[in-house]
């Protein structure tokens, strides 16, 4: 089975946990792009919810597609959020952030009452670190910011290169008009200490760290597709 299969039979379990008039927050990313398709074919047959994305990019494919939307202003707070990850731990900790929507991400799973993380087996870790931490940060300050994080790393026992996101010859902006620098340290086994300390840094917006955010993983593999809930008490 192709990467693509295992991400539309994830998101057609998570698709299972939307109920009519639902207010859903709804991920970034190639996972959360399957996800919209399948719900934007429910709305075509009648389905009523209130979409909230948390991106340029998937409002745009919901637009497209024909999902309803609305601002997370008129609709602030959430039953449900659904979206990808770039890595699951079995704390279902995350790393997020590779398509670069991690701030509204953030905002909007935090408004919801519930998240559903949808993705396939590759993305789960012992320990988070294997994919690069985005840390989104002001323009503004962005050398001292860098510092200041090289410091916060040193300090947690962490190294690695940290690198500006690039989109071709400019700096990549979010869609927030900020930047993203993406962290190589490796293993980061204390995900909670590295949070704090990253969140205390003036110039850092917000990091990709997800801690204590997801409810629900629901993993799809070879084998099947797997839930895993607050411990991961069913292993997959
Ligand atoms: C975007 C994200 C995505 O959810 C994450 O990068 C996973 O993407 P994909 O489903 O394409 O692997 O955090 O900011």
């Amino acid at each position: 089975m192709d990467a693509r299969q295992l991400k539309i039979q994830a998101a057609s379990v998570a698709l299972e946990h939307v109920r009519p008039g639902m207010r859903l927050g709804i991920g970034t990313g190639s996972t959360a792009d399957e996800f919209v398709r399948l719900l934007a074919e429910k709305v075509e047959a009648g389905f009523e919810i209130k979409g909230v994305p948390t991106s340029e990019r998937t409002a745009g494919l919901c637009v497209e597609l024909g999902v309803p939307l609305f601002p997370l202003e008129e609709v602030p707070e959430l039953d449900l959020t659904v979206d990808g990850a770039d890595e699951v731990d079995r704390e279902l900790r995350l790393i997020k952030g590779g398509g670069g929507a991690l701030l509204r991400e953030k905002i909007v799973a935090c408004a919801s009452e519930k998240m559903i993380v949808i993705a396939d087996e590759s993305k789960i870790v012992d320990t988070l670190g294997r994919y690069p931490l985005p840390i989104e940060v002001n323009p503004f300050g962005l050398a001292s910011t860098r510092i200041a994080i090289e410091k916060v790393a040193s300090s947690l026992d962490l190294s690695g290169t940290i690198d500006l996101r690039m989109d071709r010859a400019v700096p990549y902006e979010t869609d927030g008009g900020h930047f993203i620098l993406d962290a190589s340290f490796g293993r980061i086994p204390d995900a909670e200490a590295l949070s704090s300390a990253l969140n205390a840094i003036p110039g850092v917006v917000e990091h990709g760290l997800f801690i204590g955010v997801a409810s629900e993983a629901i993993i799809a593999g070879p084998t099947g597709v797997k839930t895993m809930k607050n411990r991961g008490n069913q292993e997959i």
